[in-house]
This record gives C-alpha cells, sequence and structure tokens, in this order.
C-alpha cells in the first residue's frame, strides 16, 4: 500500500497534489511519502517482532540522508558496500553498531574506516579478503567481527542480473567450501568469527528459494558450532519483491512468518538487509511530456526525465507503471515512453497505452523509489533530479537539483591547454 492517490482525477501524495510540486521545484523529480516510508519499515521490521533481529536498511537501494535518518529514528541499522555508504550512514547518524558490511571488492580504505568507526560485522566474500582484513586489524590493533558471505547456490528465480546466490555468480563463497575458510579464519588473530551471511537475489516473489537457503545455513551453523565456532549472528540479506506490475510478491508477513517457523535457534540474532521492499513504492519520478512524436511505425512521448534518471528500464527491461499527474479522460493511445537521450535505449515505457498528453502536461512514473536516483548518472551532461518528501500536507525538498556548475565540479583543465 502507498500514499499516491488520486483526488477528482489529480494525483496526490499524501495531501499534496504532484503538479503542485513540480511547479515549484521543476521536473524531473522524484517524490517519496513520508507515510509509505514509514508503513513500510514498520511493516517489515515488525512482522519479526518476536524474534531477536536487526533491520539494516540496504543503503545503496535509496542513499538519501532524510529517507536514511528516517529509518535510523525507528531503530534502522544498514547494510553498506562501500566507504561513501558508510559516510552516508554515520552522517544520517547511524549507530556503527548496526551497520554491516557486504561487497565483493572491499577496499583497504574501506576496511579501515569501516574498522575504525567500529561497525557490527564484516561480510566477507573471498579467502583473499579473509586475510585482507586480518592484516588491516591487525595494524590497528583491533578485532575485526566477520561472516563469510555464502553462496548457496539457491536459484532466486529472478532477472539474471539481480540474482546473486548461483554457483556461476561472483558474490559469496561457495557452500562448500565455507567450513574450510571458517576454520582459516577462526585461527586468525584479529578476526572473530560472529557470524554466516548471504543475499540470494533482488525482487523475489516466492518464499521457497529463501527457506531453501535458510535450511542449508542453519546446517552450516550447526557443523561450524561442532568445529567450537560460535556464530551470534545470521544474516539473511534483502531481496523481498514488490508489485510493479502484476507480481504478487509475498507480505512482509508471511515472509517473516516461514522465516521464523523454520529459524527456531534462539541464541541467534536474524538480520535482514530489506530494501526495495521498503522503499519502491513508496518514491515516483515525476516527469514533463516535451513532445508527442508519430512516426511511421511508432508514437513516441518525448518527456524530460531519461535513463540518466531511472536506468531500470533500459537495464533489466523492467517494468514501471506510468500514470498521467492529471487524468484527462483522452482516448488512451500505445506509445514509447522516452526520454532526451542519444540511445536508443533511453526509454521508460514501451508499447504502454496511455492518455495522449499536451506538451507541459505531467506523468508519473510509478515505483521509481528503490534504485531510481541512487543508480542515477550525469549521462549527456544532464544535472541529477531533485528529491522530494511529502509528509502530511508540507513538502520539503531532501535533494536539491543539479546545476551546470555542479556537472564540472572537480574537472580542471591543466597549464598545457590554457
Ligand atoms: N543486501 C545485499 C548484500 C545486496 O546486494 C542487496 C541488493 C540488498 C541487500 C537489497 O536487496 P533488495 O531487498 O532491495 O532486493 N539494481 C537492481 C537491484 C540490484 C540488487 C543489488 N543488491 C534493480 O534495480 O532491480
Amino acid at each position: 500500500m502507498h500514499h499516491f492517490n488520486y483526488i477528482d482525477k489529480e494525483l496526490y501524495c499524501e495531501q499534496v497534489p504532484v503538479s503542485k510540486v513540480a511547479r515549484e521545484v521543476g521536473t524531473p523529480l522524484y517524490l517519496y511519502s513520508h507515510a509509505t516510508l514509514l508503513r513500510h519499515f514498520r511493516a517489515f521490521d515488525g512482522a519479526f517482532s518476536g524474534v531477536k533481529h536487526l533491520t539494516c536498511f540496504s543503503i545503496k537501494v535509496n542513499s538519501n540522508l532524510a529517507i536514511l535518518r528516517l529509518f535510523v529514528r525507528e531503530g534502522g541499522g544498514g547494510d553498506i558496500v562501500s566507504g561513501g555508504e558508510l559516510y552516508r550512514a554515520l552522517k544520517a547518524g547511524m549507530e556503527p553498531g548496526k551497520i554491516v558490511y557486504s561487497g565483493v571488492g572491499k577496499r583497504v580504505e574501506g576496511l579501515e574506516y569501516a574498522l575504525k568507526s567500529g561497525i557490527l560485522m564484516f561480510n566477507v566474500e573471498s579467502i583473499q579478503e579473509i586475510l585482507k582484513l586480518n592484516e588491516v586489524a591487525g595494524k590497528m590493533g583491533k578485532k575485526a567481527r566477520m561472516a563469510i558471505r555464502v553462496n548457496p547456490d539457491v536459484d532466486p528465480k529472478t532477472h539474471p542480473y539481480i540474482s546473486t546466490g548461483l554457483k556461476e555468480n561472483k558474490f559469496g563463497i561457495d557452500i562448500s567450501e565455507a567450513p574450510e575458510q571458517y576454520t582459516v579464519a577462526a585461527g586468525l588473530k584479529n578476526l572473530k568469527v560472529s557470524g554466516v551471511s548471504c543475499h540470494i537475489g533482488s525482487q523475489l516473489t516466492e518464499i521457497s528459494p529463501f527457506i531453501d537457503t535458510l535450511r542449508k545455513l542453519k546446517k552450516l551453523i550447526r557443523r561450524l558450532g561442532q568445529s567450537g565456532m560460535q556464530i551470534d549472528y545470521l544474516d539473511l540479506g534483502g531481496g523481498l519483491g514488490i508489485t510493479y506490475d502484476r507480481e504478487e510478491p509475498p507480505h512482509p508477513k508471511e515472509y517473516a512468518r516461514a522465516i521464523k517457523e523454520e529459524i527456531k535457534m534462539e541464541d541467534l540474532t536474524l538480520i535482514l538487509e530489506p530494501g526495495r521492499v521498503i522503499t519502491g513504492n513508496a518514491g515516483i519520478l515525476v516527469t514533463k511530456v516535451l513532445y508527442t512524436k508519430h512516426a511511421t511505425e511508432k508514437t513516441f512521448l518525448i518527456v524530460d526525465a531519461a535513463m540518466n534518471d531511472l536506468i531500470r528500464p533500459s537495464l533489466y527491461n523492467s517494468y514501471h507503471g506510468i500514470q498521467p499527474v492529471k487524468i484527462s479522460g483522452r482516448e488512451k493511445i500505445k506509445a514509447d515512453i522516452v526520454g532526451p537521450i542519444c540511445e536508443s535505449a533511453d526509454f521508460l515505457a514501451k508499447e504502454r497505452y496511455v492518455e495522449p498528453h499536451e506538451p507541459g502536461e505531467l506523468m508519473a512514473i510509478m515505483s521509481a523509489g528503490a534504485y531510481g536516483f541512487s543508480m542515477s548518472s550525469n549521462y549527456n551532461s544532464r544535472p541529477r533530479a531533485c528529491e522530494v518528501m511529502v509528509k502530511g500536507d508540507r513538502f520539503y525538498i531532501i535533494r536539491k537539483r543539479e546545476t551546470f556548475k555542479d556537472l564540472v565540479k572537480g574537472e580542471m583543465i591543466p597549464d598545457f591547454l590554457s
């Protein structure tokens, strides 16, 4: 459920007309509903009540400081994959003791920064990283709490680009090799084996891959216990899907119930790293129609948002709902919704039945709150969009629109060219 609804044929975010925000801050524009963000975080976190757990929002999904702060105030932690994400988490006021660090290519600087900050746990993804973490921690006189991110070889049944728990994926350490590598880690002075972690993929619409994974991890935890390694944390990663079109993913309550029924290991603290399920449907991308072009084969609605603002359709051919900001009642036409970028892959939707729009009329690209702004770029020297949060009948700019000056920040012309 979200808080983007029509009142008198006009799209509102909570109690604010979307067109009002667009008029005041311009387009393209990311618009988030505070009530939806809060509701989704609480629904997810609350579903795990009764078991010791920590909800670590996956920061790559939406990294805006205001949004992170909202989750911090709800007791949330964070899943980071870079020094930059750690910086954001700390700036948003996140407790270091609630931060876990995943990623196949952690830099030494990132390891040092995280050790200095005192994060909860490193989810290590290769034997070389185990040795590097031990070395860095040793130099700093610290002991690093760590888990091995296990690759359980479970098919998440999602888009191949976002599946991560299969043998052919670059992520984690093969589950069959994990016991041996845990033994190596346990023998290193500056590491403290604390957890087992995994993340099998994103936009999962079935529970069974999570449960298959959980069963494999439980077996591993028992085996490690027999070898004298005490596991305190079981990190199940993120991955729960949302409805973009007609998908019917399980409700967080069902997901949590299935996990709680299966886990039954009372000494463990469960870590969850949800992302999409919390912010995906809490944000939209608002864009203005620039032109309509009736070509021989197709009709194109050319809008002022593009693949640099929302790359998901171009990259994964993913579906985002397209809705008018004001319902005109005009007879629908079949059209491609495309941006101004010089690439044929620059589309937001293909062959959709939409109301025709006059130049200047607004359109909403739905379900854009996850992997939307956070994956945006400056391609074609387009300043990145503005981000706005609505709360009740007010709205707040949470990231200013970039300027042309921002585009060239840090660039320099060497003397020999002057
Ligand atoms: N934990 C780890 C270690 C991850 O790599 C990810 C996402 C998550 C948690 C959060 O997963 P979620 O709950 O959002 O499914 N850009 C793609 C998705 C890439 C997923 C990357 N990892 C997209 O737009 O669909």
